[in-house]
């Protein structure tokens, strides 16, 4: 990711961040109606899941100039994420529902060079954890 990109995820991710209650009730009714067999792989409550879920992209985000010290922790979130059984078709389906929930939530200022920094963003994520999960 460049530099301008970090900028403009850091920017949208703000505005969902004043509202990460609602915006992490849209993103999992989201992925549940895309891919329903996900349902039943969370155990707990599902807004204190959505809280996980917003801390876990604030960490991604302050930690995008420190790569190190970021692959240290999603390689054991990927880890746990096989243990959640977890497959890897999944982070499509998480994928997916993340852009969705920007989009409706950001609206026209979502644009294609936002929408593709996220996207960027997303793809090195996922890919670290699942490749740390092949090896768990
Ligand atoms: C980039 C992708 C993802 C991130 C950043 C992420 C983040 C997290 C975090 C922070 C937790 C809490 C872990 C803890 O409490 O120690 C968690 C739990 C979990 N995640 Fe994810 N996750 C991702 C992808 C996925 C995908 C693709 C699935 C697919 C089904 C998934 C399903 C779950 C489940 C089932 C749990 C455990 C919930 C429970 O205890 O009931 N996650 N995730």
């Amino acid at each position: 990711m460049t530099d301008a990109d970090i900028e403009r995820v850091r920017e949208s991710f703000a505005h969902l961040h004043r509202r990460k209650g609602e915006t992490a009730a849209l993103f999992y009714a989201r992925l549940f109606e895309i891919d329903p067999e996900i349902r039943p792989l969370f155990k707990g409550d599902i807004a204190a899941q959505g809280v996980k879920l917003m801390e876990m992209l604030t960490v991604a985000i302050a930690t995008l100039r420190d790569p190190g010290g970021l692959t240290a922790l999603l390689n054991k979130l990927g880890r746990e994420h096989r243990g959640y059984g977890v497959e890897e078709r999944h982070y499509d389906s998480v994928g997916s529902a993340l852009i969705w929930t920007l989009r409706t939530s950001l609206g026209p200022a979502f644009m294609p060079e936002i929408e593709r920094a996220w996207t960027a963003l997303y793809r090195d994520i996922a890919g670290t954890m699942i490749a740390a999960g092949r090896n768990a």
